[in-house]
């Protein structure tokens, strides 16, 4: 098949939908490539720079959009763009299905067939294709270098001799795939990160990539995100309102705020209210990346930014990913590219679009001559993380002495219980064994009580408890081999025993000097240089 990008008319659009590197990929797959000349200029991609790679440059979208069989894009086409489509043609691009129908609807009188990039589902499988995914991450990532930049202070803190310089605070209101990577992004500049969303299952990933998950005091059942594709369904008045009365105790201390809330088809919700930014320290910075569907702050204006009276700037700007242009080109291209692998299953050059297959299926909106939107949801459960385990609850030093005394009291029992059945055992054994056994036997078993009772009570607070315990035992050996040699050296024909010491002895010693070693190894692992 003839796979063909041609240049993105919107305005101010700088991504492509076809990398050099993603046309190598999709003519392995038996495909021929196409681009607009200049279509990659402003992704830092040359003309040049797709010849080399085997692709045919051709020089207008009319030549393009005759020449292929596939047109891939970025954004949804306009009307013109889609009037160029001839049946039999199939675009895959983002499309936004449910805004717009007019579109949809002449895609279907044109026969062709449409491949929504932005309806791939959220499912493990699909993940390779989820390019909203690729962009939300862009966007968050890209949502802190913005608000970096439009604020007067280091995000770390920093001790220097000019004075203390306190770190940054930051809010991330959402934590999908945009809200991560910004908290990813926020962290790791050293700020104070906190962040909020309304699916609980996140608190965990939140809490491991270094910032601190805000809890509501509010008891209502939230929603598991893999009941409903991996999003978020709305919540209660009740619950916003509890939500947005934590925010506000928030405002006055948080220096950036990013907003990513938004659940999908929906306007975004309002969260980040007027007098919130009204609360806010001079110099503060709001990124709202919602801004798009009218903007999780009241105070957003979509594609400016805007300062308020009491000097907060507030970003609006719907094009970040954009404004990353190579890097989300390469990612772009890269979600069509596994999409072109799985319509191309032989390798062959030959597409086979499989109306079973869910990822398929969810993303294919116009189909011969037919509206296939909405999608049947799909088979199978989209991506959730677990619900976070109930946590430990605290007891009062009351319940903390009740709980020692219990397990106090039940170890006493099983120590008895044992020493009884060992005197017992021991009576037995001494009614038939000969009386120097019986001495032997007696020492023996004493120690390895007291071996056991040593080795296990050994504080492993500065190794891993295996080397503590290893080391207990090394230890002892090497103190019963030193008193052997002492008593093997006196008695003759003792050689056997002072070399079996000194064997013993030789191991053991590697045994805990070796241990060392390791150990300042590992721990140098994780040292700064
Ligand atoms: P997502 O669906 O993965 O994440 C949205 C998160 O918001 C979810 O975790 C959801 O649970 C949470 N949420 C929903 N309602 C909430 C509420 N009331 N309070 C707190 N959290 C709530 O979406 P993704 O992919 O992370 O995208 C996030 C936003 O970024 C979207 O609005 C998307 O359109 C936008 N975006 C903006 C771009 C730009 O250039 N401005 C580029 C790419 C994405």
């Amino acid at each position: 098949m003839k796979i063909g990008a041609p240049s993105e008319v919107f305005e101010g659009e700088a991504r492509v939908a076809m990398t050099p590197d993603s046309a190598l990929q999709l003519q392995k797959l038996g495909h021929e490539c196409f681009i607009q000349t200049g279509a990659g200029q402003k992704a830092g991609f040359a003309d040049t720079a797709y010849e080399a790679a085997g692709v045919t440059v051709l020089g207008s979208a009319d030549e393009l959009f005759s020449a292929v069989d596939f047109i891939v894009k970025v954004r949804p086409p306009t009307m013109d763009e889609t009037a160029k489509l001839t049946s039999g043609q199939t675009l895959i691009s983002f499309f936004y299905p449910a805004q717009n129908d007019a579109l949809m609807a002449q895609a279907k009188d044109t026969g062709a067939t449409v491949i929504a990039m932005d309806m791939v589902p959220r499912i493990s499988r699909a993940q390779k294709m989820d390019a909203l995914s690729s962009m939300a991450n862009i966007a968050g990532y890209r949502a802190v270098m913005e608000a970096g930049n439009n604020f007067g202070r280091f995000f770390t803190g920093q001790v220097t001799a000019a004075g203390k310089v306190p770190p940054a605070k930051v809010l991330v209101v959402g934590a999908g795939v945009a809200g991560l990577a910004a908290i990813g992004a926020s962290t790791s500049l050293g700020a104070i990160t906190y962040a909020f969303d309304v699916r609980p299952e996140v608190a965990e990933q939140i809490e491991s990539m270094g910032a601190e998950f805000v809890y509501l005091d509010f008891e209502e059942a939230q929603t598991d995100g893999a009941a409903t594709g991996g999003y978020a369904a709305p919540s209660s008045p009740e619950f916003r309102e509890a939500q947005l009365k934590k925010f506000r105790e928030l405002a006055p201390d948080v220096d950036i705020v990013i907003t990513t809330a938004l659940i999908p088809g929906r306007d975004a919700p309002i969260l980040w209210t007027k007098d919130m930014v009204e609360l806010m320290k001079r110099g503060s910075v709001v990124v709202d990346l919602a801004a798009e569907r009218g903007g999780n702050c009241e105070l957003t204006v979509k594609d400016e930014k805007v300062v308020s009276d009491n000097g907060v700037t507030i970003i609006g700007y719907t094009d970040f990913p954009s404004r990353m242009a190579q890097q989300s080109s390469s990612l772009y291209s890269t979600n069509i590219r596994h999409m072109m692998h799985d319509l191309t299953p032989g390798k062959d050059g030959v597409i086979n679009h499989n109306m079973e297959d869910d990822v398929i299926r969810g993303a294919t909106v116009v189909h011969a001559n037919e509206i296939t939107f909405p999608p049947p949801p799909p088979k199978v459960k989209a991506i959730a993380a677990q619900k976070p385990k109930e946590k430990a609850k605290e007891l009062t030093p009351e319940e903390k002495k009740a709980a020692e005394v219990a397990a106090f009291k039940s170890q006493t029992k099983t120590q008895v219980g044992l020493l009884l059945g060992g005197t017992v055992l021991l009576l037995l054994v001494g009614s038939v064994a000969p009386a120097s056994f019986m001495a032997h036997f007696v020492v023996f078993v004493l120690a390895c009580f007291v071996g056991f009772q040593v080795i296990w009570n050994v504080s492993h607070s500065l190794h891993t408890p295996l080397m503590a315990v290893t080391n207990a035992v090394s230890g002892i050996i090497i103190l019963g081999s030193l008193l052997q040699i002492g008593a093997g050296s006196q008695v003759t024909g003792g050689w056997l025993v002072v070399l079996l010491s000194f064997v013993s002895i030789l191991i053991a010693s590697i045994n805990i000097v070796g241990g060392f070693l390791v150990t300042r190894r590992m721990l140098a692992m994780f040292q700064k240089s």
